[in-house]
């Protein structure tokens, strides 16, 4: 995963947290980066969760939902920080329709290493829009959090539902996206 993710987590701790939080996390997981990290380089991916569920331990909050609580924080960091340009996308809708063949699909082409989830659409009933969600890190909560920002920047209102799911057995995660006017 990439430093940025790393970086914006350990802001959002501090942020909420403070420091000695953040400090007693990093001690009680043996991390091979030490806890230092850059911004374009990439971390092994077991870092994040062995921080993840360190702070599940401590705050006694399940992992699925810090994951989320974290997309809705990292949203804003990645948004600014998008290599394809998206600032001309006005809506919800086709902001969610570009995340994988616009700005995956860039960040992919400017940082070879990078890792990226794959995302299939289907339009689903009216209103409604659905993401099938696919990644050897099984992020989908990720996803969610994200998404619940977006839906904030773009002044829509959304639900999420989340019927199927690779944390159970389902190959991809179906996220049915209804969007109230
Ligand atoms: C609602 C919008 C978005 C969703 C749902 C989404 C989804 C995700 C998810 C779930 C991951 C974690 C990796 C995985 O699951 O395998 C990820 C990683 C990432 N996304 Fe997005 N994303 C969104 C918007 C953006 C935007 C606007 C950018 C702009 C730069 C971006 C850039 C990245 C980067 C750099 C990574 C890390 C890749 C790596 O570590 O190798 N995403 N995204
Ligand atoms: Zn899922």
């Amino acid at each position: 995963m990439q430093g940025s993710i790393y970086t914006t987590f350990s802001e959002m701790i501090i942020e909420k947290m403070g420091m000695p939080v953040w400090n007693e996390l990093l001690e009680s997981v043996a991390l091979e980066s030490g806890g230092v990290y850059t911004s374009g380089v990439q971390y092994n991916d077991s870092e994040i969760m062995s921080l993840v569920s360190a702070l599940s331990e401590k705050t006694k909050i399940d992992v699925p939902t810090l994951v989320k609580t974290f997309g809705e924080y990292l949203f804003i960091h990645l948004y600014k920080s998008s290599p394809a340009s998206i600032s001309h996308i006005d809506n919800l809708r086709d902001f969610l329709i570009a995340i994988d063949q616009v700005i995956h699909k860039e960040v992919k082409r400017v940082h070879p290493k990078a890792y990226l989830p794959n995302f299939e659409y289907d339009e689903g009933a009216d209103n409604e829009l659905i993401m099938f969600y696919q990644s050897k890190r099984k992020l989908c909560h990720l996803s969610e959090g994200l998404i619940i920002s977006a839906a904030k920047h773009f002044h829509q209102k959304i639900t999420i539902q989340h019927p199927e799911c690779m944390h159970n057995g389902a190959d991809k995660c179906k996220l049915i996206i209804s969007f109230e006017d």
